[in-house]
């Protein structure tokens, strides 16, 4: 098992050096870069690459492309009749590394208009999107040093806010926010802001984001959801209007709770009976995720106010108890 991973491992390694040599070597790619507003020290930061066009240009990598571990890192597609060709084509290349910042995969853009803008590495024992963050390595400092840590969705959206100074970003990749992702980002820092794009995809990640954070709250963990305006991403906002006015908006992110809260009410009436009871159901799945704990009560405390319970009525409804835990 060792010996198959370190060689994944050196197999992975000796294409990111490809693409960062196959990026300086291509005008192309340098252009599409500077047109979102990078510069070199950024790409080099991050080891930003360039996949080439040739379908198998990792032939001149590997001496023996069909090595096996070629297609088990995904690096090399086989066809069914057995042919192989590269993953990774005409794309700019995000090598994605693990918090030991040992290199598992990558995610790779297309440079020109075309299908799937992204492709990410396939799963695999190195590399599972549910549990690994784009940009956690790199940011490891950054964290440290804003004293947060800032989730988006997207590859750009981390490159980009670090161009400007941002450097505790990182992404999920490509999937929906994942119990083991609030692990992590809990483990890398006490404040987690949660910045998904502005459009109603970005509000819904927000939401399973916010599933995902629930069995795992405490109460000296503060998360904070920031909502854009529905054209903008982090990358483009920070690129339109700036650090300053970023900074602002990550001042002005909503507290789980209150996020929380707002959700279930908008969507039921709590004008009526019927709807202050509908939003007791929806919410009772809900605290039942969540562990016990004082930021917990102070939850149901509020509930109980707006769907007009006392906290014991709506504790009896939910099923739970009113006592205080330590
Ligand atoms: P830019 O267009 O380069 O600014 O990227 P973006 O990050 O703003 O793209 P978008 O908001 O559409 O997507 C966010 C993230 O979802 C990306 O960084 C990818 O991880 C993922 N994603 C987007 N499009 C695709 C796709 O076509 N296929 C796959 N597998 N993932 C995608
Ligand atoms: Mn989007
Ligand atoms: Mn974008
Ligand atoms: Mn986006
Ligand atoms: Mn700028």
């Amino acid at each position: 098992r060792r010996a198959e991973r370190s060689l994944h491992e050196q197999a992975l390694e000796s294409a990111q050096q490809f693409y960062l040599k196959s990026l300086r070597a291509s005008p192309d790619a340098i252009a599409y870069l500077k047109k979102r507003g990078l510069t070199g020290q950024i790409a080099q930061r991050f080891g930003l690459g360039w996949s080439g066009e040739e379908r198998q240009g990792l032939m001149r990598v590997f001496a023996d492309y069909q090595a096996a571990s070629l297609v088990e890192t995904g690096l090399v597609i086989e066809s069914e009749d057995g042919r192989r060709y590269d993953r990774f084509r005409e794309r700019i290349m995000f090598p994605i590394r693990n918090g030991r910042g040992v290199l598992i995969g990558f995610g790779g853009r297309l440079i020109r208009p075309g299908e799937p803008k992204y492709l990410n590495s396939p799963e695999t024992p190195l590399f599972s999107k549910g549990h690994e963050l784009y940009g956690l390595w790199e940011a490891r400092q950054g964290i440290r040093k804003e004293g947060q840590v800032i989730v988006v969705e997207g590859y750009m959206d981390v490159v980009g806010l670090a161009q400007h100074g941002l450097e505790n970003a990182v992404a999920t990749l490509g999937t929906a926010t994942t119990e083991h992702h609030v692990q992590k980002l809990m483990r890398a820092s006490e404040r987690i802001v949660f910045s998904f794009d502005g459009d109603r995809a970005g509000r819904k990640a927000a939401w399973r984001a916010l599933q995902a954070c629930l069995p795992l709250l405490r109460d000296d963990v503060s998360i904070r959801f920031l909502f854009l305006p529905a054209e903008h991403d982090p990358d483009s906002y920070i690129r339109d209007l700036g650090l300053e006015a970023f900074r602002a908006c990550l001042g002005e992110a909503v507290a789980l709770s209150r996020f929380l809260l707002d959700e279930l009410s908008s969507r039921h009436d709590l004008r009526e009976a019927e709807g202050r009871s509908a939003c007791v159901h929806e919410a009772r799945p809900l605290f039942a995720m969540m562990p016990e704990g004082v930021l917990k009560m102070q939850l149901q405390r509020d509930l109980a106010e707006r769907v007009k319970f006392t906290p014991e009525e709506l504790a009896a409804v939910m099923g739970v108890s009113t006592t205080v835990v330590s």
